[in-house]
């Protein structure tokens, strides 16, 4: 009988072991993510009505995230620097909501202008009463290796992705503390975990935003109604890698590879969307092989240095024959 019941939940436990293989083979994000997309909260009744400000959201993903976040009906400040780019951004999530022309807020920001960011959260505040919940998105990349980058990319990298979003972060907390409620939500990387040729600045600054907020999550334990969570996403479609920052300050990224074969930008979005509303404090978002990558960081470092050397080498080999740098992890590279 005994015996009998032991390899029963043998079984039991090769199955469970089985399915969560598979599960994770076709997996897009950690567990605690895709178990919050199954049974927790829907973005739909969580985020109704909240007021968002969302850096970044003239184009990729902050863009998207007005859009899904106007269906949800949360009350939008939509920030970047080109104010046409937002007009634009929130012509369309007024066709496509119920969201009325005072719903949406456009704010001119540049997150480099740190002397503004007091002026610009005072107006936010002010307009609606209130600020439930900050995205920052904002943010630039870059493709350059070390050795030919100039000094000045690098502070460049940390006093837009870093020092802005600090900055930004400064001026909403009182805010949220005061209230005693808010979420912080900071779009980091998957170089915010781990490391990526061509990328030393940029993954630094997502460290460095890592260090920030998980330091920070630790100073706010005597406020349980904030949440400070960041999101890893691995590459997402948008217009990040033509936007990048490379070897010298102004100078154009010479070639930006297809993008299709990047996880989409609405998936992505949908998600940060899922892990807002449940509460997750740490979000990885990527499709396979990348979320692989994630878990061998985290549990297997030695492993996954040998990984990344040898599939970075090919990636520096294509950077340096001005070819699609991304096309080392992508299966059907082609170049635009
Ligand atoms: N796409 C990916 O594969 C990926 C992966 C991991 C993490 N991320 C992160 O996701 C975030 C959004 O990037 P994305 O992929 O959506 O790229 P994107 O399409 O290039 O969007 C970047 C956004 O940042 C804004 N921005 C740039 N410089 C700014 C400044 N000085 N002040 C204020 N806003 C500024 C841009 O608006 P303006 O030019 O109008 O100012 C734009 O709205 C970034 O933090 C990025 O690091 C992206």
């Amino acid at each position: 009988m005994d015996c009998c019941i032991a390899s029963a939940l043998c079984c039991f436990a090769a199955l469970c072991l089985l399915v969560h293989f598979v599960c994770f083979l076709v997996a897009d994000a950690d567990f605690t993510l895709l178990w919050a997309a199954l049974v927790g909260h829907r973005p739909e009744s969580k985020l109704k009505g909240l007021v968002v400000w969302v850096t970044g959201a003239s184009s990729g993903i902050g863009e998207e995230l007005a859009y899904q976040l106007a269906k949800c009906g949360s009350r939008l400040v939509l920030s970047a620097r080109r104010e046409d780019e937002l007009n634009r951004v929130k012509r369309h999530c007024l066709e496509s909501s119920n969201l009325k022309d005072g719903d949406i807020l456009v704010l001119s920001l540049d997150l480099l202008e740190r002397t503004s960011h007091e002026e610009k959260a005072k107006t936010a505040i002010q307009y609606f009463g209130h600020i439930d919940v900050l995205i920052n998105n904002g943010g630039r990349s870059q493709r350059s290796l070390c050795l030919e980058t100039n000094v000045d990319v690098y502070q460049a990298l940390m006093e837009l992705n870093f020092l802005g979003t600090v900055s930004i972060t400064k001026q909403v907390l009182p805010h949220m503390t005061q209230r005693g409620t808010g979420s912080i939500v900071t779009v980091s990387s998957v170089v915010g975990l781990a490391g990526a040729p061509l990328a030393t600045g940029y993954s630094a600054s997502k460290h460095a935003l890592q260090g920030f907020f998980n330091s920070l999550r630790t100073e706010l334990t005597d406020y349980p109604r904030i949440l400070i969570s960041t999101v890893c996403p691995g590459p997402v479609q948008s217009q990040i890698v033509g936007n990048s920052f490379t070897e010298e300050l102004n100078k154009p990224v010479a070639t930006v590879g297809n993008q299709e074969h990047k996880m989409p930008t609405s998936r992505c979005v949908r998600l940060m969307l899922v892990g807002i509303a449940n509460g997750v404090k740490e979000m990885w978002i990527a499709q396979q092989p990348f979320l692989v990558f994630y878990y061998a960081w985290q549990y297997a470092p030695t492993f996954a240095w040998s990984v990344t050397n040898m599939l970075g080498r090919k990636r520096v080999q294509n950077f340096k024959a001005g070819l699609d740098a991304d096309s080392a992890y992508f299966s059907k590279p082609k170049t635009s």
